[in-house]
């Protein structure tokens, strides 16, 4: 079975506060974007990468332009939607609808607004994975204190010891990630992650220690952030 990457990158990046969408914007001298792709190009394992960008996009053609040594390993898709999750469902409805993945290849959804995914969490989401039956996720034990709210009070305290913040990548085969959005597709608005259409099959992600590294970059803060990661990497 191959390894096709899945770059959801279709986003506005509202709560970034920027002009442009957040995933174009520079971080430690290249376009946030860039970053994730240029880990999975330079991965051996990885066997393609597709890209999902909005119809209107006006950064991808250029980014592409600029980095020649990624032609033929990338494919844009322009098959955005409204959401993260309507775009991961048309990107794998383009790939599956032009024969690109096998029932059994492994796809690897990852965010765009993660820069600071590496080779060596990526190995061991493959290798913990391999063999696995349902798929899984790079994950995060948490680590604060967390409290459930009642009208601005603390009502409890909940049990931190099973909670995990979930990462991407997210890695499931194609025909079950298929058949997990098809069934998902009336809840799409309840679920913010791919792990969770499988969930709703009944089925239960393997969960892979993920890196703080690896986080999204989400609010204006966080570009700073990520370039101090980022610039440590290099
Ligand atoms: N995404 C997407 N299509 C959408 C919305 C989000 O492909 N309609 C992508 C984003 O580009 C990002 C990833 O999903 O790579 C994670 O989403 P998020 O961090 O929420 O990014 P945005 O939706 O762009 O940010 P915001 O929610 O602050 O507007
Ligand atoms: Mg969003």
């Amino acid at each position: 079975a191959r390894h096709l990457a899945l770059i959801p990158a279709a986003g506005v990046g509202a709560r970034m506060e920027v002009q442009m969408p957040k995933q174009y914007m520079a971080l430690a001298g290249k376009p946030m974007l860039r970053h994730a792709l240029d880990t999975f190009a330079a991965h051996t394992r990885i066997d393609h990468i597709y890209i999902v960008v909005s119809a209107e996009d006006a950064y991808i053609d250029e980014i592409m332009a600029a980095a020649p040594a990624l032609q033929g390993r990338v494919t844009v898709l322009r098959a955005g939607g409204p959401t993260r999750q309507e775009s991961v469902r048309n990107g794998l409805l383009a790939i599956t609808a032009a024969q690109d993945a096998e029932a059994d290849d492994w796809i690897l959804v990852h965010d765009a607004a993660r820069p600071g995914l590496n080779a060596a969490l990526i190995d061991r989401l493959l290798d913990e994975l391999q063999d696995d039956p349902v798929g899984g996720l790079l994950a995060l034990p948490l680590v604060d204190t967390i409290k459930r709210s009642n009208q601005g009070r603390s009502q409890l305290t909940v049990p931190r010891a099973d909670l995990w913040a979930a990462q991407t990548p997210q890695m499931f085969r194609s025909a079950l990630l298929l058949r997990a959005f098809t069934q998902a597709a009336a809840q799409l608005d309840a679920i913010t992650d791919d792990a969770s259409a499988i969930e709703m099959l009944g089925l239960q992600p393997k969960l892979v220690a993920g890196s703080p590294r690896n986080f999204k970059v989400t609010l204006a803060h966080d570009a700073a952030l990520a370039e101090f990661f980022l610039k440590g990497n290099e």
